[in-house]
């Protein structure tokens, strides 16, 4: 069993930052996080902290002892990073330099230093073309806010050994997460490729005049939304039969949205400045403005953390 103690984190942003404090929570651990700016760290893990402490999930005490856990450099050549048993990247979703701050971590760290990624979609194989030992490097996926969600994606690359990807998962455990190891390095992982076949026949709703947005989330939230979190598809499919599930496909999949493009409707709103919370006036499916943006990420994290502890 391993029992990995030293942790670096690369990227100090909203993923990185999480990811630090997830690390931080096993016993003995120390965590070093490398920014290429300067990045209040400390201050960050309490930020996120804030809302557990508010609903009595964790004392102001336990916020400290983690935070004494983590510590914050710029230099790459930081001895920490050099003696990390175990290093999660999390800096920008871009393919070059995910490339070259792994061959760059390959001169620095200890030869046995298991590498990972939190990429969001792109090919871990990919991300590890320019080291030389692909064998000890393999995908985590985060969900954000990843200090809650505990789905962690366990990416095993063609390269990736079993021991390697065994250690991951025991440590992510570990950490409280509930990692699962998805087989094949393919695009979207396993939970992104269902959540987006999901959105894609949500915007088709919308699209072919079936439903309002409003009416497409209200269905789901009134219905399989509900029960997703105790009887997942699959379940579900035993439940009501797969003599039901094959029935009910081989009608309706003639039926429902196929296409291997974004949606034309999603064009049209991007042409339109209709960029959801990002657009200058707040206009996407719904109009938001500030409150409305600060409550539906605060009722998600409220909501996240009733459901996942109880308070
Ligand atoms: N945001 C999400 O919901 C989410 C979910 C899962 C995975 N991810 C993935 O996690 C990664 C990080 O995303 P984020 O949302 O935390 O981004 P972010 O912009 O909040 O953080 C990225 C950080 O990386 C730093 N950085 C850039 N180059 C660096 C370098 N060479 N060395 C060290 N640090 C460097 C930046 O200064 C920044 O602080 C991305 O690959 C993203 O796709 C994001």
């Amino acid at each position: 069993m391993a029992d990995l103690k030293k942790f670096a984190v690369i990227g100090g942003g909203m993923m990185g930052s999480a990811i630090a404090q997830v690390l931080a929570s096993i016993d003995g651990a120390s965590v070093i996080v490398r920014d290429i700016f300067d990045i209040d760290i400390k201050a960050k893990v309490r930020g996120n902290m804030k809302l557990l402490v508010e609903h009595g999930v964790v004392t102001e005490q336990d916020v400290e002892d983690r935070v004494a856990k983590i510590e914050f450099t710029k230099d790459i050549n930081d001895p920490r990073i050099a003696d990390a048993e175990l290093l999660i990247e999390g800096v920008l979703e871009d393919m070059k330099l995910k490339q070259d701050t792994f061959a760059e971590l390959e001169k620095v760290c200890r030869p046995d230093c298991i590498f990972c990624t939190n990429t969001s979609v792109m090919s871990p194989t990919e991300i590890y073309s320019k080291i030389e030992h692909k064998e000890r490097a393999c995908g985590t996926h985060f969900w954000n806010p990843g200090y809650l969600i505990p789905l962690v994606e366990v990416v095993k690359t063609v390269n990736t050994s079993d021991e390697v990807i065994n250690t991951v998962v025991e440590t992510l455990a570990k950490a409280g997460k509930k990692p699962v190891v998805c087989k094949k390095d393919v695009p979207g992982f396993i939970a992104n490729r269902m959540q987006h076949a999901l959105w894609r026949e949500a915007i088709s709703i919308v699209e072919n005049g079936i439903a309002d947005a409003e009416t497409v989330d209200i269905a789901v939230k009134n219905s399989f939304g509900l029960r997703l979190p105790q009887l997942a598809p699959l379940e579900n499919s035993d439940m009501v039969g797969t003599q039901l599930t094959y029935n009910i496909h081989n009608y309706v999949l003639n039926y429902i949205e196929d296409s291997h493009k974004p949606s034309p409707l999603l064009q049209q709103m991007i042409d339109e400045g209709k960029f959801g919370f990002r657009a200058e006036d707040g206009q996407g499916f719904y109009k938001w403005d500030e409150e409305s943006k600060k409550k539906a990420n605060d009722d998600l994290s409220t909501y996240l953390i009733r459901m996942l502890y109880g308070k």
